[in-house]
């Protein structure tokens, strides 16, 4: 009976009680699990892509999704040129909007991420005529050869990670994946506070974001292995709009240059 009620519970219900779990019962979820499980318990289509990026239908998906990619990634300074462009890696692909924009440029389209439902990612991208794009779990990117990877990006991704070990994780990966003239572009959350503040799984409210580094912290992180070309902290909260600041900072670089 509680659980079909469940079931049959709008978004913002789920949310309501959600938190009161954490809060009040103290049942605590880790934040990483409810990025894993919930996508698979969401009926339908839209209601699957809307958990990833707010949305009424898949029109309005793969159109902000074009919005996003062209203003985010694509017009901006380092975007490889033709040339350079064979596989593209989005961290945390989701429903596969940005992988589907991302596959009109680049010959593959791959794609990294936790949750588990890349059934419905699949299906999503094949009705939309996607072809040559490649899911991988976040467990298994060593699947990806060592330097095959031109353009490696990431919106709305790590704001959600639950500890900056992640961040190190995916930035040892992207050196190991990028390919000698590839390029990353990471948006991230950020703040004012020192360094780092993370959000802990019993504070937390669903699809909130827990990850927020200060833009230096961020630099600091990525200058240890990577030569920086493109650094922004105040960004545009709607993609195109100029009303509003988004809580995200981005940061453009490549692998440093061997010396021989
Ligand atoms: C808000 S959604 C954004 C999805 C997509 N980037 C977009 O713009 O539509 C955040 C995504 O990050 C994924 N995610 C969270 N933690 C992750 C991790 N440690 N590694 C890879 N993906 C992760 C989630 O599963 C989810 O798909």
């Amino acid at each position: 009976m509680f659980l079909s009620l469940k079931n049959r519970m709008s978004y913002s219900g789920k949310m309501l009680l959600d938190r009161f779990q954490r809060r009040v019962l103290g049942r605590v979820v880790p934040i990483s699990q409810t990025w894993v499980q919930r996508p698979a318990k969401l009926d339908g289509m839209v209601a699957f892509l809307n958990w990833f990026d707010a949305t009424n239908s898949v029109e309005e998906t793969v159109e902000a999704a074009h919005r996003d990619w062209n203003f985010r990634f694509r017009k901006q300074k380092y975007f490889p040129t033709s040339r350079k462009r064979r596989i593209s890696l989005e961290i945390g692909f989701g429903g596969g909007r940005l992988m589907l924009a991302a596959s009109k440029d680049f010959v593959e389209a791959y794609g990294v991420d936790i949750h588990n439902d890349f059934a419905r990612t699949s299906s999503f991208l094949t009705s939309q005529g996607c072809e040559g794009f490649k899911l991988f779990h976040r467990d298994n990117i060593v699947e990806i050869e060592s330097g095959s990877v031109d353009y490696v990006y990431s919106f709305i991704v790590f704001q959600h990670f639950d500890n900056v070990d992640e961040v190190n994780f995916y930035l040892g990966q992207i050196e190991r994946l990028l390919s000698v003239e590839g390029v990353a572009h990471i948006y991230f959350g950020k703040t004012d506070a020192e360094t780092i503040d993370v959000v802990d799984a019993k504070s937390f409210t669903l699809r909130d974001c827990s990850l927020f580094l200060n833009p230096e912290t961020m630099k600091n992180l990525v200058e240890t292995q990577f030569t920086i070309l493109d650094f922004e902290t105040k960004l545009e909260k709607k993609s195109g709009s100029l009303a509003g600041e988004s809580g995200q900072a981005r940061i453009v670089f490549k692998k440093k240059e061997k010396m021989s």
